[in-house]
This record gives structure tokens, C-alpha cells and sequence, in this order.
């Protein structure tokens, strides 16, 4: 942990930046629940009349957080605004997956430091993944020295605290814990819109050889399923549509209990009967993906028949290389075992083109597996050396040109493929949750499959919120048109 209040002189003689040697350290010591949590009488009135932003990058589970951030924040009277100039309190919620996603961070930054010279009371604050990192907090150190805060993902019930600390001290305030803390339950949350994120757990144990998320957001930790459902349950009598679960890899769920048997299958068997309309999760690793819970979800109901599953590579040398723990056939296998199941199911997946090394015949072998599978969409990376991972110190010898085209190459063959699955809709009845009007046209109305497609189609404002049935008129690459059908005469897919 390093925990530190410091003006500028000092802190290079106490202040200890996060490490990332120390957060790759699994302790075996229990994780504590809290419920305790709370915002104290004194500090509801501190927001008064003050509006605060945050800027949110990277994940659900940042998005997650930031609605916890937003939380508090409104417990202690602030009021959000989009305004940078109205912004008393502005929070940058980072993310560290890739360098560009790094970069965007230090180029706003820069931006903000005109914006606090203009106005020397504004609160500036750095959390998120970035905070995780002893050379991001380095550098924020040496060259922004105008941030008033630092704080670490598994400090975020902290934000209270440590916003009076940088208020009443005006000193840069650093608390970053390279070891996650325990889980804090019934922390505020600003929720907005029909859908809710219901983080099932917290951290990665995975340490697949890339990633930097093992490092930023500390081991593998399970909420107690009785909080998790209590939650479910509120926002489902709150009247929220859709609920998605999250985790960086939510086939693990349970695994760390000790005194229980309950894994995710037996979680979304409990969810499953929750009267709320519909229900999804991310992200599942192919490694925990077990019979139970491909029979629970079999089930259908309120569990949606889309599965995010990434598969990184089709190599099994490349996904040995990157220490995910399954092979090409493996992967295989588990896919049509869930079509066998949930034969309607649509398969999404993440891959990663250029990691250090990888051959064309490597490559090649992931183009195969994507059409052996036929993914829906596909989220596609060209791989970013992380510091601190071990792949960052493996040989990469293949030239970004090259990778550039591979990755061209990918993002063709997944548009074929969920353009043409797209077709084969065209006259089918779906089943969709209307979400909203559409960005571009104020009578068209966007709705969801459960799926998960984007459709559009014309009807009135006041169906938004509700479940419908459309037949689907026109396919594209990316999204559906239909029109809204009183019942469903046929097959709902
Ligand atoms: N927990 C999820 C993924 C979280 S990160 C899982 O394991 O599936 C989201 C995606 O970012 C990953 O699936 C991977 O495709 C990509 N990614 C992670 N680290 C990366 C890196 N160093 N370079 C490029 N892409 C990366
Ligand atoms: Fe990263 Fe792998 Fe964990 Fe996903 S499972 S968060 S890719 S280490
Ligand atoms: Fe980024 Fe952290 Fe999520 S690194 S992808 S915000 S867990």
C-alpha cells in the first residue's frame, strides 16, 4: 500500500508509487465484506451548490465505478454537469488495456491544466486502471504536478475522504493500494435508463500474458451470493429491463468461497427466476466455462442467447504463448457445445492480431477458427506492449504494417460474417427491448434482440422501456430494420 498526502518538496522522500511486483502477489488471507459503509452527516453538505464531471475510459467495469463515484459524490450534495466550466470537482476514470488508450488520458490532461490555471479551485483527479501503475503515477508526479488527486481502483469507497483531504490541504493527495482491499458492500449508485451493471465480482487471477488487468485490479474476488441477488432483486423491483453481471471473467465466480459450493451456473440459476426481464454477463473466459452452466442457460427465460466469449487467438501455440489456458480445439469444442444447447445462441468474441511472434500460419489459423465459429461482432486488437507483463519482454519481430493487415484482414471477414447471419433474419419474428429513439431519427426507435443485435424500427415513444416483437424487414452489417407486429405469429428468435 502507499498512502500519502504530500506537497511538492517532499514526497519524493516518502511517497512509494503502486507496484506492480507487489500487486502480482496473491495473499491466501480471506477477503472481508463490509457493510458498513457511509457518507457521515458532516460531509453531506459539502457539495452544495458545486457540480462535479467525470470522464470515463475503458470497460463496463469503469462505467461500473463511475456510477459508485457518482454515487457518493450526489450523497455529498454535488450535482453532475457535462460543463467543464461549471465543474468544480473533474475525474478522470482511466483505463490501462492499451497505449492508446493511455495516451488519450495524458493528451486530456494536458487540456485540463489550461482549464485549472483558469481556475485554480477546480479538483482534478486521476483514478481508474492508470492509477494502478507505478510509471503512470511517475509520470503524473513529475510532469502534471497540478493533478490534486491520485486514487487506486481498490480505493474508490475512499473518494469521500480523500476529496476533503485535497479541499482542506490543497496538496496533492495520493492513495493508491497495490493490493486489492476487501469488498465494501452498499455503496451508493447513480443509476440511469432501463439497464443496470451488477459487478458479480472483482479482480483477475488469469495473468494472461498481455494483460495488464491482474495488476490494476487485484485478485480474483467473489461477492457473497445473498448480496448479489438482494441487488438483482431491488433493481428488478426498481423496474429496471436488463440487468448485465460483470466481471473480468465471470466463469470464476465462486471458485475463491470456501464455505460455500456455488459457482456462476448455480448464481445464474438463482437469477434465472428473478422477475426481471432480461439478463447478461461478461466477460466469460473459455477456461471456466463448465456443463452446468451451459444447462442453466439452456433455459433461456430472462438469460439472453448471447455469449461474449473471447477467444484471443486460434493458434494453440500463440494461446499457449499468452498463457490462456485452453487450446484451438478446446475452444472449439466448447462453441458447439453451447450451439448444441442453445442452438439460436449468437457467439461475440475478442481477438488480439500481432502478438509478438505470431506467424502468418498463426494468423491464418485464427482467420479459420473465426469461420469455423462464425462470430456476430467481434472486438479486434492490434496487441500493445503493457510495462510490468511478461509478454511486453518477449520478441516482437512482426512489423506494424503487417499487423495492420492482418487486423484489416480479420475486421473483413467478421463483417461478412454478421452481415450474412443479418440476412438470414430477414422475415423471422424477434423478441426486443426498446431502448430509446434512435440517434439520427426522432421517430425511429432502437431496440435490442436478446441476441443482443441493434434493430431499428417506427413506433411510438411509448414503447420504449417495453418489450416487443418485430418481424425484420432489411439486414445490414451492423444492425436490423423490422417493423413492430402485434403477436408473434411465428418462431421468436
Ligand atoms: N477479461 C476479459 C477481457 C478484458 S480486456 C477476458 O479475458 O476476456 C478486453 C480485451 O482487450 C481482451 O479480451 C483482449 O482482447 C484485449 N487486450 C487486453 N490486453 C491487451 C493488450 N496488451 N494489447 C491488445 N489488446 C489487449
Ligand atoms: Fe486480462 Fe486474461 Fe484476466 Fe481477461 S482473463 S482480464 S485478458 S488476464
Ligand atoms: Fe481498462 Fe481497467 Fe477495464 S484496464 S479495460 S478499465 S479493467
Amino acid at each position: 500500500m502507499s498512502q500519502h498526502t504530500k506537497s511538492e518538496k517532499d514526497f519524493s522522500k516518502y511517497f512509494q508509487p503502486p507496484s506492480l511486483t507487489d500487486a502480482k502477489k496473491r495473499g491466501k488471507e480471506d477477503i472481508k465484506v463490509h457493510y458498513d459503509f457511509q457518507i457521515p452527516d458532516e460531509d453531506k453538505e459539502l457539495g452544495k451548490d458545486k457540480h462535479y464531471l467525470i470522464q470515463t475510459y475503458g470497460c463496463q467495469m469503469n462505467e461500473h465505478d463511475t456510477e459508485t463515484m457518482k454515487g457518493m459524490l450526489e450523497a455529498m450534495g454535488y450535482t453532475g454537469t457535462e460543463d467543464r466550466q461549471e465543474a468544480d470537482i473533474i475525474l478522470l476514470n482511466t483505463c490501462a488495456i492499451r497505449e492508446n488508450a493511455e495516451d488519450k488520458v495524458f493528451g486530456e490532461l494536458g487540456h485540463l491544466k489550461t482549464l485549472k490555471l483558469q481556475k485554480p479551485g477546480l479538483i482534478l483527479g486521476v483514478c481508474g486502471c492508470m492509477s494502478q501503475e507505478e510509471a503512470v503515477v511517475n509520470r503524473i508526479l513529475k510532469k502534471h504536478a497540478f493533478v490534486d488527486i491520485i486514487f487506486g481502483t481498490h480505493n474508490i469507497h475512499r473518494l469521500p475522504s480523500l476529496l476533503k483531504e485535497a479541499y482542506f490541504s490543497k496538496e496533492m493527495v495520493v492513495e493508491v493500494w497495490s493490493k486489492e482491499g476487501d469488498i465494501v458492500e452498499n455503496m451508493p449508485k447513480k443509476r440511469e435508463g432501463m439497464r443496470a451493471w451488477v459487478n458479480i465480482m472483482y479482480g483477475c487471477d488469469k495473468f494472461c500474458t498481455y494483460c495488464i488487468v491482474p495488476y490494476t485490479r487485484g485478485k480474483e474476488r467473489s461477492r457473497r451470493p445473498e448480496d448479489v441477488l438482494a441487488e438483482v432483486r431491488d433493481l428488478a423491483r426498481q423496474g429496471f429491463k436488463e440487468i448485465t453481471l460483470l466481471g473480468q471473467n465471470v466463469n470464476a465466480y465462486g471458485k475463491d468461497f470456501d464455505d460455500i459450493e456455488y459457482l456462476f451456473g448455480d448464481l445464474m440459476n438463482d437469477i434465472r427466476k428473478i422477475d426481471v426481464p432480461r439478463v447478461r454477463f461478461m466477460t466469460s473466459h473459455p477456461r471456466d466455462f463448465d456443463d452446468h452452466l451451459i444447462e442453466v442457460l439452456g433455459k433461456k427465460g430472462n438469460l439472453m442467447e448471447h455469449i461474449h466469449l473471447p477467444v484471443q487467438s486460434g493458434s494453440t501455440e500463440i494461446l499457449k504463448k499468452m498463457s490462456r489456458k485452453y487450446t484451438r480445439e478446446r475452444y472449439l469444442e466448447l462453441a458447439s457445445k453451447i450451439k448444441t444447447v442453445m442452438p439460436d445462441v449468437v457467439l461475440s468474441t475478442d481477438i488480439i492480431v500481432g502478438f509478438p511472434g505470431e506467424t502468418d500460419e498463426q494468423f491464418e489459423e485464427t482467420m479459420s477458427l473465426v469461420k469455423e465459429v462464425g462470430f456476430d461482432f467481434a472486438f479486434t486488437f492490434i496487441y500493445s506492449p503493457r510495462e510490468g507483463t511478461p509478454a511486453a519482454a518477449m520478441e516482437d519481430n512482426v512489423p506494424l504494417e503487417v499487423k495492420k493487415a492482418r487486423l484489416q484482414r480479420l475486421n473483413e471477414v467478421i463483417a461478412t460474417f454478421s452481415s450474412e447471419s443479418n440476412q438470414k433474419l430477414i422475415g423471422q419474428v424477434v423478441e426486443v427491448l426498446v431502448e430509446g429513439e434512435s440517434k439520427n431519427d426522432a421517430n425511429v426507435l432502437s431496440a435490442r434482440t436478446r441476441t443482443n443485435k441493434l434493430i431499428h424500427f417506427v413506433g411510438s415513444r411509448e414503447l420504449i422501456g417495453t418489450i416487443v416483437h418485430l418481424r425484420v424487414t432489411e439486414a445490414k452489417t451492423w444492425f436490423l430494420k423490422g417493423e413492430l407486429i402485434e403477436t408473434p405469429l411465428q418462431k421468436t428468435v
